[in-house]
């Protein structure tokens, strides 16, 4: 982030509609840069061999097991190579993301590939209007939960969409790992955001994108910070039960510049900094009695007084 603060101000009157679209708008601009980026590496998509994925590719395969002809939601598909690459393991796939640019690359891409795919414009939250059904696997990955303002409205669309005895399944960026300033040059690990949630967002204005950032352009976003009790409280209390639950002392990009990159392409902190939780996953499952008795109402929040 170039620069972050509370949205303050004006923002108070400012409805969460609001930070969406400006957000959607910020996505849409910037997928015109990512589709030719380094850092997408479009071109080594296509060829099977996409650059600095080999850790996160295995551990995602890992984590799901054998996909072959199962159902697969993917929210937040960007422009879809991840969805695509679930479906070149076999998965019968729809990426699900509000960006139509990308959703419109999303849809070129696998025509181009000749990969079967289905891709929904749609925000997370509008989701149940523009899709039905249900599938044996809803997963997200990598750089989407601080766009979400409610975590709770999140974990309830998972446990809408998924089947009975289905999984659900993220790899993201660990939220500890995100309070620190990622604008430090030389390597320290300074406390600067917030941890816990707040409904209002942080403003951030930046040159680029953390895909392209020589982007010529200036984009704001909002974003919001979710912690880990947040996070694993807000599926339980959708009714998913806990499977597993892991943390890496690695991340899937180099969210400080002065960031080691390992052989497996995935990214840690320099020899003599100690250990932090820099990426996590989980899997929950929705198990056959779901919705009897499960899900219990939101405890009261102590942090936020009565
Ligand atoms: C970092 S990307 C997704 C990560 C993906 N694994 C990747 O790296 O390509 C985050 C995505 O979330 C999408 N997004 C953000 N807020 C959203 C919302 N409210 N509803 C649907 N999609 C949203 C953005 O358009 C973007 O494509």
């Amino acid at each position: 982030m170039d620069t972050a603060g509370p949205a303050g101000g004006s923002s108070m009157t400012t409805n969460r509609r609001d930070y969406l679209k400006v957000n959607q708008e910020t996505w849409d601009a910037w997928t015109r840069y990512h589709l030719g980026s380094r850092f997408y590496d479009l071109e080594g998509f296509k060829s099977g061999q996409r650059s600095g994925r080999a850790g996160l590719d295995a551990l995602e395969a890992a984590l799901l097991g054998d996909v072959a002809g199962k159902s697969l939601l993917h929210l937040q598909c960007h422009f879809g190579l991840d969805t695509l690459a679930w479906a070149r393991r076999g998965a019968r796939v729809t990426g699900v993301d509000f960006s139509e640019e990308a959703i419109r690359a999303a849809r070129a891409l696998a025509g181009e590939m000749g990969i079967p795919a289905a891709f929904v414009h749609s925000n997370l939250y509008d989701l149940p209007t523009r899709l039905g059904g249900e599938f044996d696997i809803v997963f997200t990955s990598h750089g989407v939960l601080g766009w979400l303002p409610d975590l709770a409205g999140w974990a309830r669309m998972i446990a809408r969409f998924l089947a009975p005895g289905g999984a659900f399944c993220i790899i993201e960026t660990h939220p500890f790992a995100m309070i620190f300033d990622d604008e430090v040059e030389a390597p320290a690990l300074r406390p600067r955001y917030p941890y816990f949630h707040a409904p209002e967002p942080q403003r951030v204005e930046r040159r680029g994108s953390y895909a392209a950032p020589d982007a010529p352009i200036r984009s704001i976003t909002y974003q919001w910070s979710h912690s880990m009790s947040e996070i694993i409280g807000s599926l339980l209390r959708a009714g998913l039960r806990i499977v597993s639950f892991d943390e890496y002392p690695f991340g899937g990009w180099a969210m400080f510049p002065w960031m080691a990159q390992r052989s497996d392409g995935t990214w840690e902190l320099p020899p003599g900094m100690g250990s932090v939780p820099l990426m996590f996953s989980l899997l929950a499952s929705k198990d056959e009695s779901h919705g009897r008795g499960l899900g219990a109402a939101e405890a009261p929040d102590p942090r936020r007084g009565s």
